[in-house]
């Protein structure tokens, strides 16, 4: 099991560049099933959730060569469609393989989702859909199995703007008879991503970003060739990282209009910001401000991928902030963690109150979970002495080549196995 082991203290300086989207690439893979053909695609990162969805693709049959970072699927010869248990829990995402694998095979049979480091993970949003959509599904000894003759496009209104169920219903649309509308459907740049990957193989799919989403089954599709969109959680913790250290970090290779919420928040802390077409600077030369309330939402609000890293920096800040964590019922788990540095953090259910403190000293911490794990990364940066973050495993399933980025900053950082 290896740990990153910091030295904390230097104020970091330089450029970085961002890697493709994680939650991007990830529907983008899984949707390479639908098209019987060749999928070329660019800037996917080298992540364990990557490896993860290339094994499941392997197992129904598609053939793939990795270039640099260029993954190509070949899915012409895709033969099975049940993904077995080991492989669903390799990837807390897996569910997104349930619209692609039923759209292309019209069967499909996937382990149950469980709960995972962040809280339940429930799938109802995606069941209600399939049945909507024509689908047969039942629930059975921990697997869901999918019967679809026809798919028949529906009018779904989402209970709540779910991104990875607005992703599964435009799979299991894209081939539908018919016309699919989602409505009250997630507007994150993924979602937006996933939409030109599947236009780009002939689908019709107008609104992604927007809340109302219209799908018309198309018949036929063909070869696609994409460039993932750089990844804007990667993005803002490297900033967080400045902000941190009181450093400049300029990262580029992103768009600055999917990092609004996390930018209005670094510049409420007192950092300033500049920003050009794919890139951002950020430099912080006075103290950390706390901020009132942040509250993670859907996109465009505040994402709650970045709940944890942004709380590292307001441990830091000449006052009191207070974190709302509105998604996710379990995700705090890095907060007593943080205490062990010497952060002043109060929990009450989905609360958390921060009140900022002189100085964090280093010690031995364990990543819970992939956001949580860069939360004490970045924590160990600014603190006083030597940190040694444990459970790296998960910041490996987000973040590609996390220290050697760091270092390249001037962090004194290391990985130990
Ligand atoms: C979530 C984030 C997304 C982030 C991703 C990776 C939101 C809205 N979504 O997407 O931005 O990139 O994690 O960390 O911030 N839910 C149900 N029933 C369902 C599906 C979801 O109740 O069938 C609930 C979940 O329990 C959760 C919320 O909806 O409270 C958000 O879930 P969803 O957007 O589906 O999660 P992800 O797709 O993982």
């Amino acid at each position: 099991m290896s740990s990153i082991v910091i030295a904390g203290g230097n104020k970091l300086e330089g450029e970085v560049k961002i890697s493709g989207a994680k939650n991007s690439v990830l529907p983008i893979l899984a949707a390479t099933i639908l098209n019987g053909g060749k999928n070329i695609i660019h800037d996917c990162p080298e992540l364990k959730d990557v490896s993860a969805s290339l094994q499941i693709l392997e197992f129904l049959g598609c053939r793939i060569q990795r270039q640099g970072k260029t993954i190509i699927v070949d899915s012409s010869s895709v033969n099975e469609f049940h993904v077995p248990e080991n492989l669903m829990r390799e990837m807390r995402s897996s569910v997104i393989f349930l619209g692609s694998i039923v759209s292309r095979c019209r069967k499909a049979v996937l382990s149950y989702p469980g709960g995972c480091e962040i809280g339940p993970r429930p799938i109802d949003l995606h069941l209600k859909a399939l049945k909507k959509l024509g689908i047969k599904a039942r629930e059975s000894h921990g697997y869901i199995f999918c019967d679809a003759e026809n798919i028949i496009g529906n009018d779904i209104c989402l209970n709540f703007p779910s991104v990875g169920a607005t992703e599964n219903i435009m799979l299991m649309a894209v081939m539908a008879k018919g016309e699919t509308i989602i409505r009250n459907a997630a507007k994150e740049p993924e979602v937006v991503d996933l939409q030109d990957y599947l236009n780009g193989m002939g689908a019709k799919i107008t609104g992604a970003g927007t809340s109302v989403i219209r799908v018309e089954g198309v018949t036929e599709l063909h070869d696609v060739e994409h460039t993932v969109i750089p990844d804007r959680i990667e993005a803002s913790t490297y900033l967080a990282s400045a902000a941190i250290t009181g450093g400049t970090v300029k990262v580029t290779n992103v768009n600055p209009e999917h990092l609004q919420a996390v930018l209005a928040v670094l510049q409420e802390c007192g950092c300033k910001i500049y920003i050009e077409k794919d890139s951002i600077t950020l430099s912080r030369t006075s103290s950390l401000q706390p901020v009132d309330v942040i509250r993670t939402l859907p996109y465009p609000g505040f994402p709650t991928d970045m709940q944890a890293p942004m709380m590292s920096v307001l441990t830091l800040a000449k006052g009191t902030s207070i974190v709302s964590e509105t998604i996710f019922e379990n995700r705090f788990k890095h907060v007593e963690e943080l205490i062990r540095m010497g952060a002043d953090i109060m929990v009450d259910g989905r609360v958390a109150v921060i009140r900022g403190v002189d100085k964090l000293t280093g010690a031995n911490v364990n990543a819970m979970d992939l956001r949580g794990g860069a939360a004490l990364v970045i924590a160990g940066l600014a603190a006083e002495g030597v940190t040694t973050v444990n459970g790296v495993h998960h910041i490996d399933r987000g973040y590609e080549k996390i220290e050697d980025k760091f270092i390249n900053l001037g962090a004194d950082i290391k990985r130990v196995d």
